[in-house]
């Protein structure tokens, strides 16, 4: 682990370049809309290794499965999401040298992620073979307000000599995804084309026809004033660029504003795209950098206004907050129901940009908070469109009936492709059953329920019934074959938290029937017509909750992860030695899958999903037993472990937890950040501060409160939006101050304490939580 970026409040700063980390640079320092997201690649040449990647959310590729012993219910393809054109090409050339930063001396060199603004920086000075020096400037963005719109504002200055600057911005769509199964590319040429001020480019996936065309506009400037150029038009498969020669005097700044729009065949007719990509790059330059700046400037004020976190005595951690913020702010704006959170987001190709079960179990959570009620709706919507696909699924599983959710999906096909994860992980149906729950519980909205929450929940309790069954030799309800969260242990018999949270699925949708019944009498007919749900079929639900079977040690007082968990030679995770950790890198399958060791919070997982269930000495007993077992080898583990430690008062241990989430990836923690961010594990980070150190939890329709400050912290504050009211939470170590924001008031419980913190009031209380 090599920690290289600079501590700063609100920016993220490389100084020096180092071209053994730009590739982790890359990922880190990577820019995105919640449209499009790009990697934090140079503009202009780099011969060095690099991950090119532009990513267009939801422009996928069906790419054919490649395994190597094929079973029986695997999917045909992995879903990818696409690198797409590279917009951000600037050939530059030096009196005829090329500027290429692995080749050249590099001076000076800072790169700098600017989060309160939401815009990428670089500044450095080359010096040329022939010793030729010149300083760039450059600094770019995805706008938050013109999706569509990517804008550069490139600038060279010759520091030692007069000359001539050649330069090339381009567009180009021959680009290939560098985990391709087959190496295979995966885009087709429709069209391209120039005039005098602009190209165009339209590329077509071979499958499945998503099309994107890319317009390019620009302008350039020398000392300021506006300059005409008159380009040559290159042209090649897939290729377009402009390039033009410029004069440049020592001292003089030259600087070319590139402006591109890329529109897809996702939200545009085929005759749409080009008309439509031309006019938006058009007014982005008519608009000019400095407004497209300004627009950007607000529109992540904005977002700052509802999510910002404020760390008071610890600079580091301040940082990482920030960015783990901005980055799951940059991937998901929540508009397109048909979009999601792939875990790596668009800063890296691992995991294919799909969507798992952390969307529902982590990332929630954080929209929950974050945002207006709509975006995590858009989230649920998202699964309740694939509920055909999910019954789908379950058939081709050999289910008579009910909905089994895939692991990783872009469509709502199941795309994984490995048994005891495709087959046996089974309880990310219980995480979306329980997304539901979260969303109606937090935001008040009922009506979801009759809308479509239901529908998903009763096909999810269908899937349950079916995959459990009742065993004479137990006298009760078991499930056998399953991996848990814990991805360290595979087809094992009754993992309890996919009983508990199957069991809890069949509770819930029977609670949910219960009301609707009640609420919305006719609705509730008209659903219980079309799904044809039988008196029989509940009947079963509950008999299941009453005679399932869950695994545990009596004398322990704990429950068991999953059946014969005990007989394992338990050896804690701290007498293991550094050398053989991580596991999953030193030690053979064979040895991880027999021992103790554990991936990530499993029995912990269901005990923070179901904190209401459990009081605090059944939680202390299993955290003291699990916590010194497990590995945290998944980015999502510690956040679940920072939030029980925290509710038991272990305030050194969750804060160690909470360290091992938030500077993830600005520390390179687990060597791997250069294939993309750790997207979805950083909203557990902020459920850590939010829901671990703040305590946030709501019951009863109010918000419920027991912060604490972290020894390592003055202070810190953390905005919330609940049931219509922005409220602003402070704490200190010996104050809890509220302050409500908007014209609603908002009911609370703080430490123990009931007040309805009317609109624009502040509370203040002593605190009163350790
Ligand atoms: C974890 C899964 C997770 C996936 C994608 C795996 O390492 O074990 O729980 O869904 O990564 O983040």
């Amino acid at each position: 682990m090599k920690q290289y970026l600079h501590v700063d409040e609100w920016s993220i700063i490389e100084e020096g370049f180092d071209a053994h980390t730009h590739e982790l640079s890359e990922s880190i320092f990577s820019i995105g809309n919640g449209y499009m997201g790009q990697r934090a690649n140079f503009e202009e040449a780099y011969s060095g290794a690099s991950l090119q990647g532009s990513y267009m959310a939801g422009v996928y590729y069906p790419d054919k499965t490649r395994v190597g012993w094929w079973k029986n219910g695997y999917p045909e393809y992995f879903a990818k999401v696409l690198n797409s054109t590279n917009w951000i090409g600037i050939g530059v050339e030096i009196d005829g040298e090329p500027l290429d930063l692995y080749k050249v001396k590099v001076h000076d060199f800072v790169r700098t992620l600017h989060m309160k603004e939401g815009y990428l920086s670089r500044r450095f000075t080359a010096t040329l073979e022939g010793g030729k020096e010149v300083q760039i400037d450059a600094i770019r963005f995805v706008s938050a307000k013109r999706q569509e719109i990517g804008a550069i504002r490139y600038s060279i200055t010759p520091l030692n000599f007069t000359g001539k600057v050649k330069l090339t911005p381009y567009l180009d769509g021959d680009v290939a995804n560098k985990d391709s199964n087959y190496d295979e590319k995966f885009w087709l040429e429709v069209s391209k084309g120039s005039d005098e001020a602009k190209a165009h480019l339209t590329v077509k996936t071979k499958k499945l026809d998503f099309h994107v065309t890319s317009v390019m506009t620009y302008a350039v400037t020398k000392g300021g004033q506006s300059v005409s150029v008159t380009p040559e038009q290159e042209e090649r498969e897939k290729f377009v660029a402009h390039s033009f020669t410029v004069d440049a005097a020592q001292g003089e700044e030259l600087v070319l504003y590139k402006y591109v729009a890329n529109v897809t065949s996702r939200n545009y007719g085929l005759g749409q795209l080009l008309p439509t990509a031309e006019k938006l790059a058009g007014d982005a330059k008519i608009a000019g950098f400095a407004a497209l700046l300004q627009e950007q400037t607000d529109a992540w004020a904005h977002s700052w206004e509802e999510s910002d976190i404020i760390i008071e005595g610890d600079p580091s951690a301040q940082q990482a907050i920030r960015f783990n913020i901005f980055q799951l702010n940059q991937t998901y704006s929540g508009e397109d129901d048909r979009l999601n959170i792939g875990p790596k987001g668009f800063t890296g190709e691992k995991y294919g940009g799909s969507t798992y079960w952390d969307t529902e179990a982590y990332c929630v959570p954080f929209y929950l908070s974050t945002h207006d009620p709509a975006i995590s709706r858009n989230l649920l919507i998202y699964r309740y469109k694939h509920l055909e696909k999910a019954k789908e699924n379950a058939r081709k599983l050999g289910f008579k009936k009910g909905a089994l959710y895939p692991m990783v999906t872009m469509n709502g096909e199941e795309c994984h492709n490995e048994w005891e994860i495709t087959f046996e992980e089974i309880h990310r149906n219980g995480a979306i059953a329980h997304a539901i729950y979260n969303y109606v519980n937090y935001t008040g909205d009922k009506a979801y329920l009759g809308q479509y929450g239901l529908e998903v929940l009763a096909e999810i309790s269908r899937f349950w019934e079916e995959r459990v069954h009742f065993t004479a030799n137990k006298g009760q309800y078991v499930m056998l074959g399953v991996t848990g969260p814990n991805e360290y242990e595979n087809n094992v018999n009754n993992n309890w938290y996919t009983n508990r949270i199957a069991v809890w699925t069949m509770e819930y949708t029977l609670e949910a029937l219960a009301y609707l019944k009640e609420q919305e009498p006719s609705r509730y007919t008209e659903l219980v017509d079309r799904i044809q749900l039988t008196e029989e079929e509940t009947a079963k639900w509950q008999d299941i909750i009453a005679r399932m079977y869950y695994p545990s040690d009596e004398e322990r007082g704990i429950f068991l992860q999953q059946d014969g968990f005990l007989d394992k030679e338990l050896i804690p995770v701290k007498e293991l030695g550094a050398e053989n950790l991580p596991i999953n890198q030193k030690w053979s399958w064979d040895r991880i899958l027999r021992s103790c060791y554990i991936k990530q919070a499993d029995v912990l997982q269901g005990l923070y999903f179901l904190g209401d269930r459990y009081d605090l000495e059944t939680k202390k007993r299993n955290f003291d037993f699990y916590e010194p077992l497990t590995v945290h080898e998944s980015s999502l583990s510690p956040c679940v472990h920072a939030i029980i430690a925290c509710e038991l008062g272990y305030q050194e241990k969750a804060y160690e937890m909470y360290l091992r989430t938030a500077r993830l990836d600005l520390d390179n923690y687990n060597n791997d950040t250069e294939d993309g961010c750790h997207i979805t594990s950083m909203a557990g980070t902020w459920m850590a501060v939010v829901h671990g150190f703040g305590g946030l939890r709501v019951k009863d329709d109010r918000l419920v409160l027991n912060p604490f400050v972290p020894g390592h912290w003055t202070s810190f504050s953390f905005k919330v939006v609940f049931r219509g009211a922005l409220l602003k939470v402070n704490v200190t170590s010996d104050t809890i101050e509220i302050s409500n924001q908007t014209g609603v008031p908002a009911a609370l419980l703080v430490g123990g304490q009931e007040h309805t913190l009317e609109a624009n009031g502040t509370w203040k209380q002593e605190r009163v939580t350790a």
